[in-house]
């Protein structure tokens, strides 16, 4: 199924509900919420009680991005203030099998993400237990960067994977989509797209995210 996650990292901060909202009535699936330490990444964006306050705004599912060093620390205040969905990425400083646990305990679905340098095998042991995995298309910590197209093969190779074990699993995409880039990550195989530029930039959202739509679905 595709699902369009708008990112609010490109949204107005000044106005957090109204642009859930507006997000909401143009049709956005989920709403992804990046969360940056500063140390993971080179930004800083925001935390659990910022993520408690607008839950209430709307209510499409939260799909929040950690893009922090120590997961494990935060992940019972993002359950608690409304995640839907937590994901993490392969590359901090914990035990993935553990981290996965922890997000289950709290009935959130996992995810798992890994940077561009990271082999999408390394996923491979934590699957069976995942409801979705993250491939990053740019490098994380910044919106507005370019769609790395050389990604699409670790998509594919995922993708290819869960088939062959069986599982429905959401493979999304995050940096970069746009309208061009969104059917090279759909044919590859994604079904969930991340987008922040390209929607909150749009003059149009609503027809944005139904030209997504329809772009990824071929
Ligand atoms: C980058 C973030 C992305 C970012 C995507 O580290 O994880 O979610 O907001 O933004 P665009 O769509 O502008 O590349
Ligand atoms: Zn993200």
């Amino acid at each position: 199924m595709i699902k369009i996650s708008p990112s609010i990292l490109s949204s107005d901060y000044g106005n957090l509900e109204k642009e859930l909202k507006r997000m909401e009535d143009c049709g956005a699936d989920m709403i992804h919420i990046d969360v940056m330490d500063g140390h993971f990444v080179p930004n800083i964006t925001l935390g659990a009680p910022v993520v408690k306050c607008i839950r209430k705004a709307c209510r499409l599912p939260f799909d929040v991005h950690l893009m922090i060093s120590d997961p494990c620390k935060y992940i019972p205040d993002f359950a608690e203030a409304g995640a839907d969905i937590i994901t993490f990425h392969l590359e901090a400083d914990c035990d993935a099998q553990k981290t996965v646990e922890l997000i289950r305990s709290y009935n959130i679905k996992a995810g798992i993400s890994v940077k561009p340098g990271t082999a999408i095998e390394e996923v491979f042991p934590y699957l069976d237990r995942l409801s979705m995995v993250l491939v990053m298309t740019v490098e994380p910590g910044f919106g507005g960067q370019s769609f790395m197209e050389d990604m699409m093969p670790k998509v594919r190779t995922l993708r290819a994977e869960a088939e062959r074990r069986g599982l429905d699993i959401d493979i999304e995409v995050d940096g970069g989509i746009n309208c061009d880039t969104i059917a090279k990550a759909s044919e590859a195989g994604a079904n969930v797209f991340v987008s922040g530029n390209a929607v909150f930039s749009s003059a149009d959202p609503k027809k944005t995210i139904e030209q997504f739509r329809a772009k990824a679905l071929g």
